[in-house]
C-alpha cells in the first residue's frame, strides 16, 4: 500500500492543516509499504508570485514536516517542482480532461470569489493534482474534505485514461478523518490560511497566545451556561482530548466555565501539544534539511520516471 500527499507553502501551518491532514498522514506512515509527501511548490505559484516569500516558505514547510515527525527514513519528502514528471503528465491528462469537469470544482469557484486571479494555472490546479497522485500508484490520499473532490477527479481521470488507453493507472482512495474534518478558526468559519483566522502551529508563543484569546465567542456572561457544541474554544480544544477527557470537559462548560478561562486552558493544550515538535524544530540543520530533500528526489524520481515510460508507451509517444 502507498500513501501519499502534498501540501502548498503557501504561508504558515496551521492547526487545521495539523489535524486535517499532517495527523492522519502521520498516522499511516508506519503502516504504508511506502509513503510520499511532497510539498507542492508549482501549486503554490497559483497563488504566490514573489520569489522570494516562495523560497522561504518551501524551505519553511519541510522544516514544518520533520518537526511534526514524518520520517525521511519512512518516507519521502520531496520538492514537486524536482520532479519534471508531474508536469509532463499533467500535460498529458489534461488533453484527456473535460472542461465541464474542471467547471465543477468548488475549490476554483471559491478561490476566484476570494479574489484569486482566475488563471489557466487555478483552473488546471486539479489536473496537476491528479498528475501528483497518479505518477506514484497512490492508492490512499489522506486529506481534509476540501480536498476530497480533487481526489475524485483524480479518480475520474485515471478511468478515463485507462480507458482509453490500457491499464497503467491504480484508482486512488481518499481518506477523511469524520471527527477532525473541518477544524473551526478563531472566527467559528473553516480555519485557512487565506481567512485570516488560524492559529499557526510554528508560530512565536505571543502570536498563539493572541489568536488563541482572539476565538470569537458568543455573549454570554462569566458563569452562564455554555453549549459546548457550538462553541469554538471548545470544538478546538477537543483535538488534544481523549473522548472521556472531552466529556468531562463539555460538562464544565455546560456547568458555566467562562470563555476567558476557556482559553486558558486551551492555551495551555495547545503549547504542550506541541512543545516537543517546537523544539524539534529548532534543532533541525539546514544542511540535514537539504540532505533530506535531495534524498527523496531521488527516490521520487525513480518512481515517477517508470510511471513516465508506462504512460508514454501506453499513448504512443
Ligand atoms: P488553507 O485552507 O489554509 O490554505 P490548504 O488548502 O493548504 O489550507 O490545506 C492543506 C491541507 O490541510 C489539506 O489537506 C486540507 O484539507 C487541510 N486543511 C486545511 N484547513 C483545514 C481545516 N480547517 N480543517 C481540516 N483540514 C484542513
Ligand atoms: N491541493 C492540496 C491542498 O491545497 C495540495 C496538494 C497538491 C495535494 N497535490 C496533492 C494533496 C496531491 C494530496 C495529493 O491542500
Amino acid at each position: 500500500m502507498r500513501v501519499l500527499s502534498g501540501m502548498q507553502p503557501s504561508g504558515q501551518l496551521h492547526l487545521g492543516n495539523y489535524f486535517g491532514s499532517m495527523e492522519p498522514n502521520l498516522a499511516y506512515m508506519g503502516k504504508a509499504e511506502e509513503s510520499f509527501y511532497f510539498i507542492a511548490d508549482l501549486h503554490a505559484m497559483t497563488t504566490l508570485h514573489d520569489p522570494k516569500a516562495l523560497r522561504q516558505a518551501r524551505k519553511d514547510i519541510v522544516r514544518d514536516y520533520l518537526a511534526a515527525g514524518f520520517d525521511p527514513k519512512q518516507a519521502i519528502i520531496y520538492y514537486q517542482s524536482d520532479i519534471p514528471e508531474h508536469t509532463e503528465l499533467m500535460w498529458i491528462l489534461s488533453t484527456l480532461t473535460p472542461m465541464g469537469l474542471l467547471e465543477r470544482a468548488v475549490s476554483y469557484k471559491d478561490k476566484v470569489q476570494k479574489g484569486i486571479d482566475a488563471t489557466a494555472g487555478l483552473f488546471t490546479y486539479p489536473v496537476l493534482m491528479a498528475a501528483d497522485i497518479l505518477l506514484y500508484d497512490a492508492n490512499l490520499v489522506p486529506v481534509g474534505r476540501d480536498q476530497k473532490q480533487h481526489v475524485e477527479i483524480t479518480r475520474d481521470l485515471a478511468v478515463k485514461f485507462n480507458n482509453t488507453f490500457g491499464e497503467v493507472f491504480i484508482l486512488p482512495e481518499p481518506v477523511i478523518r469524520k471527527e477532525v474534518a473541518v477544524v473551526p478558526g478563531t472566527d467559528g468559519q473553516k480555519m485557512s490560511k487565506s481567512y485570516g483566522n488560524t492559529i499557526p502551529l510554528f508560530g512565536t508563543d505571543a502570536e498563539i497566545k493572541k489568536a488563541i484569546m482572539g476565538i470569537v465567542t458568543d455573549s454570554k456572561e462569566q458563569h452562564d451556561p455554555k453549549d459546548p457544541d457550538t462553541c469554538t474554544i471548545f470544538q478546538l480544544h477537543k483535538l488534544f482530548l481523549s473522548p472521556k477527557e472531552a466529556k468531562a470537559l463539555a460538562q464544565e462548560y455546560r456547568a458555566g466555565l467562562g470563555y476567558g478561562d476557556a482559553k486558558k486552558r486551551l492555551l495551555e493544550a495547545y503549547l504542550e501539544f506541541f512543545a516537543a515538535m517546537r523544539n524539534a524544530r529548532e534543532a533541525l540543520s539546514d544542511a540535514y534539511v537539504e540532505d533530506v530533500l535531495q534524498a527523496g528526489a531521488a527516490r521520487a524520481r525513480t518512481v515517477a520516471q517508470a510511471t513516465m515510460e508506462r504512460v508514454r508507451s501506453a499513448v504512443g509517444l
